[in-house]
């Protein structure tokens, strides 16, 4: 053993049932690298990781931590190790201050075991300062935006003394912007000698922020390279075990008939602000609309107007009636644990959900079970959900296989309007692709679309036109055929066009 090494693992298999999720696994981690784990949905990546931290127990194998074999039970034993990890979906309590989550649980306690706020503070501000990180620590969490809760998360590592940083697809929900303040901070953490591992399906980050990769496919270590010896194909490759050609872009022309049609419609935020304004617009009959704008510029809100989640004024028209607040419409939500399934379900309740009325599934009086199951155990193999059994419970599936399932039900419902907000996050590349795919299909059968991403790549492919949003407003709307990303990003930002309402 060399101590270079931050980590090895040696032979880590772990089952659950008949699954093999990690299968003999051997990785190694050189100590001030970030190294990117990758894979299809499902490969085993969280498994892994959650084994390093303690959350799982592997069946055999054994994890060396700076060359000492180490037996790490729990995540307190992974701490104490200097492990830390940062999960999927944040563990923050939205009702504390910035300080009050980082301290939580480890707060310094002083005489009579009082908190000692002020020696605390001083703790978190010294870690700011040497991360160059620049965060209000009297600020309530749930008020903040995503990117910040997620440097709190890895600020609360880094107050556990953290060396070994796990980030399980930070860049997931995060804006390109906020991707790249995340990419700088973890720049400076390697500098100053933490070492990452990174989980992320987007091959240009790894490509431009990792040193070394590990490929995992069907539990199996398939891959490991130095990220300046490989490329974006060589990369599929190992990945998907083969090669892949992905869709073009959209080919059907939209028809001139109006399938919804938004007048002057205005929404409120949750603080009560005016978020929409007096916005406008029509969706035409086999098109796809997408929706660009940094968060926070009334996307959110427009969409749950849409959906009957959130009040608004002004109106829709859909199909050329006035709607009421209840419009039949297909909605993938960007917060799928949120609004999208229900973990204590399986995967045929949650196919269910939402549709349980329907005649297709229900007598009236009781579910067609038989017919459920033929009806999930189709989407299973459309979407290759895996494991595929659809009596196995949702939160079983690894995080893709579960947007999987939401992808699927959605865009199976009978409606001619679907609403998709960031469909394909968390999706290995070639589950995007076929969720792309599935879009361009609806669209050309004559359904109208409207997109919702923070992937210009991907607004762009799929998109007739484009409507940049900004401070409530639409910004321009862009035919995606004539528009750039470079474009697009200065609407973006106001730097193009009326600016939208600056009052
Ligand atoms: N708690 C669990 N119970 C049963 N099966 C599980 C559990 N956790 C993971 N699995 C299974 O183990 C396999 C690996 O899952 P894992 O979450 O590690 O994949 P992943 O590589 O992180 O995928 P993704 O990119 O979709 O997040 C999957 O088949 C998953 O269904
Ligand atoms: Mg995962």
């Amino acid at each position: 053993m060399t101590n270079h090494l931050a980590v090895e693992m040696k032979g880590i298999t772990k089952t659950f049932g008949d699954l093999r999720a990690n299968d003999s696994v051997d990785i190694k981690i050189t100590k001030g690298t970030i190294h990117a784990i990758i894979g299809e949905n499902g490969a085993g990546k969280s498994t892994l990781m959650n084994i390093l931290y303690g959350m799982y127990h592997p069946d055999s194998g054994t994890i060396y931590i700076n060359g000492n074999e180490a037996v790490i039970h729990s995540p307190a034993d992974a701490i104490k190790l200097g492990i830390g990890m940062v999960h999927q979906h944040f563990m923050l309590v939205n009702t504390l201050t910035v300080l009050e989550n980082i301290i939580l649980g480890d707060e310094v306690t002083g005489a009579l075991n009082t908190i000692d706020k002020r020696r605390s503070r001083q703790k978190v501000k010294q870690i700011l300062n040497n991360f160059d990180i620049n965060i209000g620590l009297e600020e309530i969490t749930g008020t903040l935006s995503i990117g910040t809760q997620q440097k709190i998360e890895i600020i609360k590592l880094l107050y556990r003394n953290a060396e070994i940083l796990i980030l399980d697809e930070p860049t997931a929900v995060l804006t390109p912007q906020e991707t790249d303040e995340l990419f700088k901070t973890l720049k400076v953490l390697k500098a100053e000698g933490k070492t990452i591992l990174l989980i992320t399906h987007k091959l240009n980050e790894v490509l431009g922020i990792s040193e070394f990769i590990t490929v995992l496919r069907n539990g199996k270590v398939t891959g490991n390279t130095e990220t300046k010896d490989t490329d974006k194909d060589q990369l599929a490759g190992m990945i998907l075990g083969g090669s892949f050609e992905s869709i073009k872009r959209k080919q059907n022309s939209p028809a001139e008939e109006f399938i919804l049609e938004i007048i002057g419609v205005s929404v409120r935020s949750d603080k009560g602000l005016p978020a929409v304004k007096d916005l406008s617009f029509e969706v035409h009959r086999g098109e796809i609309i997408g929706i660009a704008g940094v968060e926070g510029n009334g996307q959110h809100e427009l969409i749950e107007a849409i959906c009957g989640l959130r009040d608004y004024s002004g109106s829709f028209i859909l199909n050329g009636k006035p709607a009421d607040k209840d419009l039949p419409v297909a909605h993938i939500p960007a917060n799928r644990h949120k609004h999208g399934i229900v973990m204590e379900y399986n995967l045929a309740e949650n196919v269910l959900l939402g549709r349980e009325g329907e005649a297709e599934f229900s007598t009236g009086v009781s579910i067609k079970e038989k017919a459920l199951r033929a009806y999930t155990e189709r989407l299973i193999k459309k979407y290759d959900i895996r494991p595929a059994e659809a009596d196995l419970l949702i939160g079983g599936l690894s995080g893709g296989n579960q947007q999987k399932v939401v992808a699927a039900r959605e865009m199976s419902k009978h409606t001619d309007l679907i609403v998709v907000s960031h469909p394909t996050r968390g999706l290995d590349i070639k589950a995007a692709d076929f969720v792309h795919s599935v879009l361009l299909e609806e669209s050309a059968k004559g359904k109208g679309i409207i997109l919702v991403s923070s992937d210009l790549g991907e607004l762009l492919k799929l998109s007739d036109r484009i409507a940049v949003m900004f401070n409530g407003k639409i910004n321009a709307m862009l035919d995606s055929a004539t528009t750039n990303e470079r474009e697009i990003g200065s609407y973006m930002l106001g730097l193009s066009g009326s600016g939208g309402d600056k009052g």
